[in-house]
């Protein structure tokens, strides 16, 4: 069953419209800039699931998105914020790299006065997972491992480091999102020897999942609480979410996947607002 946590069930998560999405680089396995995208099916599948948000009572904010940067969907990658600091993201190819000040400027104009811009690369949420009294931070694709000590301290939390090691789960929110009670679910063979005799010690409790759906990008999920929002396709994790008590919302971002990107890439929460 599903622990309680101290955490408030409403969330206010920042998120970026798909207005000039395409799959025009490939910077991860996913992408194949000679498969069509329907952007206008992306638009769709991607209000979908900010409409779902605000339908389960949590509060979006949107930032404007910008021509030319065709990921700029995935907020995630847009920085990480944590008690109301913000740690900017510094992306690790050039396709994305304006993205950066792009999202520090939007955290600046909303009030986050005290935004670090990173000395590090790492590319945000995608790469960083909050729980209760830590947060997890992969290195291997994208985010420099100093990047994790930089924010462990401009966080002031600690961040236990894990390395990735299969390409097609490049960003730790792509192998592993938080359940409550201090726990996760994850598929293990996203991750090193050395960071699953981690992740083994640290969540006895974790939920496993099988690499179908992770292949689904079933693990870029947003839990908040009992909610859960995952993609439609992985059934046999959705199942034994159902099984510890979850409520599944599953969602079809199949668009948006053709860039390497689920319901979680979209999504970047805000702990919390500031003022
Ligand atoms: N095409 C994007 C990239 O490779 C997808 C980013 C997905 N974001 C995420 N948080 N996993 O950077």
């Amino acid at each position: 069953m599903v622990r309680t946590s101290s955490a408030p069930a409403q969330r206010h998560f920042l998120m970026c419209p798909p207005t000039h999405f395409a799959v025009e680089y490939a910077i991860n396995p996913w992408m194949d800039p000679s498969v069509p995208v329907d952007r206008d099916r992306a638009l769709n599948q991607w209000r979908h699931l900010r409409d779902l948000y605000r339908a389960l009572g949590h509060h979006v904010s949107e930032i404007t998105p910008i021509e030319g940067l065709p990921d700029m969907v995935f907020a995630a990658n847009g920085g990480l914020v944590v008690d109301g600091r913000v740690y900017g993201a510094r992306f690790a190819g050039a396709e994305r790299t304006p993205e950066g000040p792009a999202y520090l400027d939007w955290f600046r104009k909303a009030g986050y006065t005290g935004a670090r811009e990173p000395k590090h690369v790492n590319e945000g949420e995608g790469d960083f997972v909050i729980l209760e009294d830590l947060a997890l931070a992969a290195t291997g694709f994208r985010t420099e491992a100093a990047a994790h000590q930089e924010a462990e301290w401009f966080l002031d939390r600690p961040v236990v480091t894990l390395r990735l090691i299969d390409p097609r789960f490049y960003h730790l929110d792509t192998a592993l999102f938080a359940l409550p009670g201090n726990t996760v679910a994850y598929y293990p063979g996203a991750f090193s020897a050395g960071s699953l005799r981690v992740l083994r010690a640290l969540f006895p409790d974790a939920l496993l999942a099988t690499e179908h759906d992770a292949a689904a990008l079933g693990l870029n999920a947003v839990c908040t609480g009992t909610d859960v929002v995952m993609a439609a396709e992985a059934t046999g994790l959705a199942e034994r979410l159902r099984r510890r008590g979850h409520t599944v919302h599953p969602v079809y971002l199949d668009e948006l996947r053709k860039a390497g990107g689920g319901a979680k890439c979209c999504t970047l929460e805000l702990r919390p607002t500031p003022g």
